[in-house]
């Protein structure tokens, strides 16, 4: 009897985190998949998802007063359409999982002469970097890309300095009900444009033990979230 417990146990850990993850949307997406949606979105990303979320991106970059000096990890770097927007005085890091977005980042940086920015293949669920390596870890439009948003958050704050910032940009679920069944009957389809639309903010923060220091609204219409927290 004591065998079966402590297996049922055993496999309930094991699947605790996918039924957490699966409590916060509706689905369920792997690294593979999304790795294949943004190898065939790579040509287009910037016309398609350029002008619409670059407010936002913005805003992130002024409200994050960077100081010269600052290191800056961009987790889910894309085809790098950040890159410029960050002062040349600060250094930053961009990982990604996909091949085609990764190549397109490098060419904006040796276009551009990006000197101060660098990028790398790696997984956000996984990095290599040792602990407080950086003193603002952002991530713009990515939580609601990888299968594991949590283990994502974790692994942001590992990588974050105490007193660092963790910065995510990104839309969730309306608090609006009719607006948020809509996001929730159409995830399963945005998926393969690479984000689920139904992710929960409030679930999110509180598996992932995040506390914002602000959460603001932005792009038009204003239905994605600044969120700006402090690794304690
Ligand atoms: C919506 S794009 C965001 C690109 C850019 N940050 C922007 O502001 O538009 C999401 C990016 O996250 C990457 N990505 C998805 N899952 C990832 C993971 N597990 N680790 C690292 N990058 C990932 C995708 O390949 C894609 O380039």
């Amino acid at each position: 009897m004591a065998l079966f417990d402590s297996q049922r146990q055993s496999d309930e850990k094991i699947l605790g985190s996918d039924v957490a993850t699966r409590a916060l949307s509706v689905t369920a997406v792997e690294n593979d998949f999304v790795e294949r949606v943004y190898e065939k979105l790579a040509g287009v990303y910037d016309f398609t998802f350029g002008p619409t979320l670059h407010p936002g991106r913005l805003e992130a970059i002024r409200k994050m007063d960077i100081r010269t000096g600052t290191r800056i990890l961009e987790v889910g770097v894309g085809t790098g359409i950040n890159l410029a927007l960050y002062p040349r005085t600060c250094s930053v890091t961009g990982i990604d999982l996909s091949g085609g977005m990764l190549e397109k980042a490098q060419e904006r940086i040796d276009r551009k002469g990006l000197v101060n920015c660098s990028v790398l293949d790696m997984d956000a669920a996984a990095m290599s970097f040792p602990d407080d390596s950086f003193d603002i870890v952002y991530a713009p439009y990515l939580i609601s890309v990888v299968p594991d948003p949590v283990q994502v958050a974790r692994e942001m704050r590992r990588v974050c300095r105490p007193g660092g910032r963790i910065v995510i940009l990104n839309h969730f679920k309306s608090t609006n009900p009719l607006l948020s069944r809509i996001e929730t009957a159409i995830s399963p389809l945005t998926v393969h444009i690479g984000f689920k639309s139904d992710l929960c903010l409030p679930g999110f923060l509180a598996q992932a033990e995040l506390t914002p220091v602000s959460v603001e609204k932005v792009n038009v219409p204003r239905m994605w979230s600044l969120v700006t927290c402090v690794k304690r």
